[in-house]
């Protein structure tokens, strides 16, 4: 089936806006990306029609309780977890995993041992560096392989100990794209004995995530990288956070998952998240497929994926002729299935900030620095405090978006040659 872009263009009203004449493009999704109106209309609906605390017996309150179990159920789905009762939603990731982390902390002795990447987001490092720093832990950093792009499963064996009590991993990192073999990191994490928590924040948007297939214990994500609200999601394996005591008040409920989330939720915020959902399981139908919603979020994420992966090849083909432009990540067009959509480059001599501001004025939305992909920018020495040209694409952008990107990008870095 040929993707229906016009279609999913439609039901995204950002994408029909103007500055100054200009359409805009948005390639700025690894950051967020733009949402359907079914989305802005679940969230006003909510606010309007059903709008109270939870707990009562009154019309709204149920009504309330009702979006908020909608949610966990849609996340579930999302997922692929085995129950709703593991769905622990909150403001996002970086917040849940402060939260989970001081949770599994409590359980922590000092000498133990905790395992972080450098391909990581920050969210997925400083959360678990500041609990050893306060406990007494030992943190060991995995490096990523400069030629593969990915954590190696022979780098990680030579790190894990029978110390390791948990290993941090991301599934796709925001600045090189790629995306790291999770189910085999994972058993031979969990092989040692350690607890696995994965950062799916920037594979969410791009893939069908598993958590069943996976095997880690822990997974987190955030729906405002894939069409929702500003919110985060942690997936807690049943029997690994039903044994944990998080920080709570004393009063509050002790069942799964109301235990893990603390104090009102942002009830109309999961009206839209169960409309992001909804939305992949709707792309999926008119894709043809009439099973479970599950499925249809399968179906949606193999269509999206055959339309993504020919624009990332174009994007990563126009650089790639650029004189003294170099790709951060995976360029070969026989592992593309191995990255997201996200490209990342720096360019000989070019401060990146100068070559994203002049194309933001031209209305591309793109992002420069290092995007807390602070332990890549280390390991590949590039200046922190530069970072690099970051192109990150969603399923919504088109064929023709990428060349007028291209073009852009060739003539910017021409001018700034030419100024110097
Ligand atoms: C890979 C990755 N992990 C974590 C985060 C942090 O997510 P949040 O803003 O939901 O805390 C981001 C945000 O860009 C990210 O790209």
């Amino acid at each position: 089936m040929d993707f229906p872009i016009e279609t999913v263009r439609g039901k995204f009203p950002a994408l029909d806006l103007t500055n100054k004449g200009r359409r805009r493009i948005y390639l700025d999704n690894p950051a967020g990306t733009q949402v359907p109106q079914a989305v802005a209309d679940a969230v006003a609906r909510c606010l309007l029609t059903t709008n109270a605390n939870l707990g009562g017996y009154f019309e709204t309150t149920i009504a309330a309780q009702q979006v908020v179990d909608d949610a966990h159920a849609a996340m579930a789905d999302f997922l692929g977890a085995a129950s709703h009762e593991e769905i622990i939603i909150g403001a996002n990731m970086t917040t849940l995993t402060y939260h989970m982390s001081r949770t599994l902390g409590r359980g922590f002795t000092p000498g133990d041992e905790i395992i972080v990447t450098r391909m990581d987001h920050e969210g997925n490092v400083s959360p678990w560096l500041q609990l050893a720093e306060d406990l007494g832990l030992v943190l060991r950093f995995l490096p990523f392989d400069e030629k593969s792009w990915q954590v190696e499963e022979t780098a990680l064996s030579a790190l894990l100990s029978d110390k390791t009590q948990l290993v941090a991993l991301n599934y796709a990192s925001n600045l090189t794209g790629s995306i790291n073999r999770v189910k085999a990191l994972t058993r031979i994490a969990k092989q040692a004995g350690a607890l696995v928590y994965v950062d799916a924040v920037q594979f969410a948007p791009h893939g069908l995530v598993d958590v069943q297939d996976l095997g880690c214990d822990f997974l987190v994500c955030s729906a405002y990288k894939f069409f929702g609200p500003h919110m985060g999601i942690l997936w807690g394996r049943r029997d690994v956070i039903d044994a944990l005591q998080p920080y709570k008040c004393r009063c509050s409920s002790n069942d799964l998952p109301e235990r893990f989330e603390l104090g009102t939720p942002q009830i109309e915020l999961m009206a839209g998240l169960t409309a992001a959902v909804d939305y992949f399981a709707d792309l999926g139908a008119a894709a043809g497929e009439g099973g479970s919603r599950r499925r249809k979020i399968a179906k949606a994420f193999e269509v999206a994926i055959a339309h993504e992966n020919p624009l990332a090849l174009r994007l990563i083909e126009g650089l790639s002729d650029i004189e003294g432009l170099t790709i951060r990540g995976i360029t070969d067009p026989e592992r593309v299935s191995e990255r997201v959509p996200t490209v990342s480059f720096t360019v000989d001599g070019i401060v990146p900030e100068t070559i994203v501001r002049q194309m933001n004025a031209e209305n591309i939305f793109l992002w420069s620095g290092h995007n807390y992909a602070w332990e890549i920018v280390h390991q590949l020495g590039i200046p922190a405090e530069q970072g690099v040209v970051r192109i990150g694409i969603a399923h919504y952008n088109t064929a023709a978006e990428i060349d007028e990107t291209l073009e852009s990008v060739h003539r910017v870095i021409a001018m700034l040659r030419q100024q110097r």
